[in-house]
């Protein structure tokens, strides 16, 4: 079985690529990455005898087509995924998000491929605080920004090829991963290499607003639940009942890293900040029978630490760019 894997060399997709190879010996990879600020090559050293790296564009209509008719199965992770970047500079989300995913169904309507299509939580807008409510397969989409709007015009495709084309997809919605291989500019990575670099945490606004945490192997192990077991046509919400609030985040970074517990700064909110994500994801887990193995946040979150602290060459040449980008906008407001 050939899988093409489209932004292997992300975050998700190089974890994705990582734990195929090591429990599935019938599958040969082919990654499709375009190698953007976000890819890198690094997260899929030691792969290189069983997969296939292409650098090239989910945008190159004719490449896209050849990868897709020479594989079994696509699994779609390519995307521009950072919010703050999409409030900075819009366009390359519509660009690899929305036209990426259309030629993507375009070569698997072709070929008459089956498709895994990655998506996210953000589709659904926020919550309160204090709602009960989680995220269903039912809710209404109502995404906030570019990115996750982006992110439901890419599910609406899907599901409008499926119904109109009949191409055999399915779509899950994550919650926030976590884990090894993750860029420095999201909120865990950014907050553990600060520390060990002497720098404090920054926390956005008031740093009450709640993210659902899930290691990035539970993501992916549902995912392939989803691949093997999964109807045609159907959505599942992927979660792992991981609901914290970011202040609680940063404080048991600094504590796991020896650290005073109040060592960080209160830094510019971000435009349009959803205030809470939270995930039921009891569809998966009583038609498909998925449960997450990662026994609990703060014991993923100690490793991820240990991580980081051991491969520096990784995000070493990503950090200054980053801090720097972020120093544009900005400023400590309290600390
Ligand atoms: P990432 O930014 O780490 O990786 C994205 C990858 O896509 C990079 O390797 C990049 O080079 C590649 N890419 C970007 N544009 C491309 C293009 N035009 N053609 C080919 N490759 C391109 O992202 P991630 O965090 O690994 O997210 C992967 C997927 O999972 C995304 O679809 C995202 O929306 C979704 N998702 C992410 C999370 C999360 O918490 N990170 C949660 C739910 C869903
Ligand atoms: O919910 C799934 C989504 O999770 C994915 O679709 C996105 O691709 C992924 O980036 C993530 O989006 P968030 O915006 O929730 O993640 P981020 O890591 O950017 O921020 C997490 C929270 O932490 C959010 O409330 C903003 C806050 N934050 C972030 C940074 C980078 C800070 O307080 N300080 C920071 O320095």
């Amino acid at each position: 079985m050939r899988v093409l894997v489209t932004g292997g060399a992300g975050f998700i997709g190089s974890n994705f690529v990582h734990l195929t190879l090591a429990t599935r010996p019938e599958v040969e990879i082919t990654v499709l990455d375009a190698m953007t600020y976000a890819g890198s090559r690094a997260s899929l050293a030691g792969v290189e005898d069983r997969a296939e790296i292409v650098r090239g564009d989910i945008t190159d209509a004719d490449l896209v087509d050849r990868l897709v008719s020479q594989c079994d199965l696509v699994v779609h992770f390519a995307a521009e995924s950072h919010n703050d970047n999409s409030l900075s500079e819009p366009w390359p989300f519509v660009h690899t998000n929305v036209v990426g995913t259309y030629t993507l169904l375009e070569a698997v309507r072709r070929h008459g491929r089956r498709l895994h299509h990655i998506s996210t939580d953000e589709v659904y807008g926020d919550l309160e605080l204090d709602d009960p409510a989680r995220f269903t397969e039912a809710t209404p989409y109502n995404p906030s920004s570019p990115y996750s709007s982006t992110k439901g015009a890419s599910d609406l495709l899907v599901r409008a090829w499926v119904r109109s084309f009949r191409v055999d997809a399915t779509i899950s919605n994550c919650s926030n991963n976590y884990g090894p291989r993750q860029h420095v500019e999201k909120f865990i990575p950014r907050q553990i290499t600060n520390v060990l670099d002497g720098v404090r945490p920054k926390l956005y606004g008031d740093g009450l607003n709640v993210r659902d945490w899930i290691h990035v192997d539970d993501h992916n192990r549902a995912v392939w639940t989803i691949i093997d077991k999964g109807e045609i046509g159907e959505t599942y919400l992927i979660g792992a009942d991981g609901e914290v609030d970011n202040r609680t985040v940063v404080h048991d970074i600094l504590e796991l890293m020896g650290q005073g517990a109040d060592d960080y700064d209160h830094v510019t909110d971000r435009a349009g900040h959803d205030r809470r994500y939270a995930i039921d994801s009891s569809r998966l887990r009583t038609e498909l029978g998925w449960s997450p193995e990662y026994p609990s946040f703060r014991e993923g979150l100690a490793a991820t630490i240990a991580w980081y602290r051991q491969h520096e060459d990784w995000w070493r040449p990503m950090k200054d760019a980053t801090e720097r980008k972020y120093a544009l906008t900005q400023s400590v407001l309290s600390r």
